[in-house]
């Protein structure tokens, strides 16, 4: 079986999208399904290229079980259009900025925010530069929303 390809995307890929992606992974694997995808996230400005998750991001994974420390800053290409069947936004500025690198296909560009039922299509909040209390914030919100995304994936599969 072919694996899934999904792909996280935020502006700077220190804050949000690496979160997600250890989150993601971190819920396939605690499903038994880790073989199933292949996980990955991006920036849409390469601002941090290279660079570590923020600090803050580092924080709260931890502080929930997870080391997210092997994770580095990369640009979203043009080529991962091809590769992922899934590119998935943090909020409605990374989805323009998203569309402007490349044109999605039909179904593969998705808003995290899609699948939060506290409050469906929520943008996740920036947290850069911000306290504790704003990583926690979107910590919850992108574990919160996994499962459903999950949930659409193997409902696209059927
Ligand atoms: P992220 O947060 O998009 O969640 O990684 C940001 C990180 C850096 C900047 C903005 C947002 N920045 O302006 O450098």
């Amino acid at each position: 079986m072919s694996k899934v390809h999904v792909l996280f995307v935020c502006l700077g890929n220190i804050c949000r999208s690496p979160l997600a992606e250890g989150i993601f992974k971190d819920r396939v694997k605690m499903l038994g399904r880790a073989d199933e995808f292949v996980v990955d996230s991006a920036s849409t400005s390469g601002w941090h290229d290279g660079k570590l998750p923020d600090q803050g991001s580092i924080n709260i994974a931890k502080k929930r079980g997870l080391d997210i420390t092997d994770q580095r800053s990369r640009k979203l290409t043009e080529n991962d259009f091809e590769t992922f069947d899934y590119i998935i936004g943090m909020d409605d500025s990374n989805l323009e900025n998203i569309r402007r690198v490349r044109a999605p296909k039909n179904g593969q560009l998705l808003k995290i925010g899609q699948f939060y039922a506290a409050e469906p299509n929520k943008c996740v909040p920036d947290p850069w530069q911000q306290d504790e209390n704003a990583f926690a914030f979107v910590y919850d919100m992108i574990e919160n929303s996994v499962d459903a995304l999950i949930e659409h994936i193997d409902a696209e599969k059927k």
